[in-house]
């Protein structure tokens, strides 16, 4: 695992996408797992810039986002379909036909998860996958849980996840309780993975994903035992590591 510490939220986005405008570059077909939340933002707007500037292009990309709301449309605009469109897809020439993300719509969970692990499956898999990461260890939605899952599953949130949540919503039962989300399995099984989280708060929790035991009670540890990891974080996110297990941190 290398973890990358930058002075900043913007430095942490360029580098970050420095690295995925590699990938793009190196294997223009790559199909690109891609995730939501604040953390990716920055990392967002620099590979629209690097679109812009006629550096990189998405046409022959294929992306797989990582998880959905269950019961959010498309259109709503806490849906994680309607966040990719708006910070990134719209703003690149990804050609929407090859995007996926699981539908929040579908009643049937065993159904959308068995259709969406066969669309990541038919894509060949995962050449990058970008990460965030939850208070309390969640990468996707994969609450922290007495074993990893495997594949696409639909996850009941914590009680933390919801409430960190609820600042998007308008009324408190308008926030969703349950969310598909790919796989522990799934995620693993990416060549690459790629990991930004920026702010103090996040600083014990990286602390715990880089340092710490690898459980499924901090589902970010097992990242530890994929051989190709890359953790950018700020130096804020950074800070309890660079003080308690500095060897850890990319001089
Ligand atoms: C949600 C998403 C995760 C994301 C996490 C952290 O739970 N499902 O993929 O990593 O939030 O969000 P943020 O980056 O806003 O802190």
């Amino acid at each position: 695992m290398r973890v990358i510490v930058t002075k900043n939220y913007e430095d942490l986005g360029r580098v970050a996408a420095n690295i995925i405008a590699s990938q793009v570059t190196l294997k223009p077909e790559s199909v690109l797992g891609l995730a939501t939340g604040s953390s990716p933002i920055s990392t967002y707007k620099e590979l629209i810039k690097k679109y812009e500037n006629g550096d990189l292009s998405f046409a022959k990309c294929h992306a797989a986002n990582l998880d959905e709301y269950v019961g959010l449309t498309k259109d709503n605009d806490q849906s994680y379909a309607y966040f990719m469109y708006n910070n990134l897809f719209k703003f690149v020439d990804i050609d929407m036909a090859n995007t996926n993300i699981p539908d929040g719509t579908e009643k049937d969970a065993a159904k959308e998860c068995a259709r969406y692990d066969a669309v990541i499956k038919s894509l060949g898999g995962v050449d990058l996958q970008l990460l965030g990461i939850g208070h309390n260890g969640h990468v996707g939605f994969n609450e922290p849980a007495d074993c990893f899952a495997k594949g696409t599953n639909i996850i009941n949130l914590t009680q933390s996840t919801i409430d960190a949540n609820t600042r998007f919503f308008e009324k408190k039962e308008d926030v969703p309780t349950q969310a598909y989300t790919m796989g522990i399995k799934t995620i693993m099984s990416a060549k690459k993975i790629l990991l930004v989280a920026s702010g103090k708060d996040k600083a014990e929790i990286i602390y715990k994903m880089v340092a710490g035991d690898i459980t499924p009670q901090v589902p970010a540890s097992v990242l530890q035992l994929h051989n190709d990891v890359i953790v950018v974080v700020d130096e804020a996110a950074g800070s309890l590591l660079a003080e308690k297990a500095p060897e850890y941190i990319e001089k």
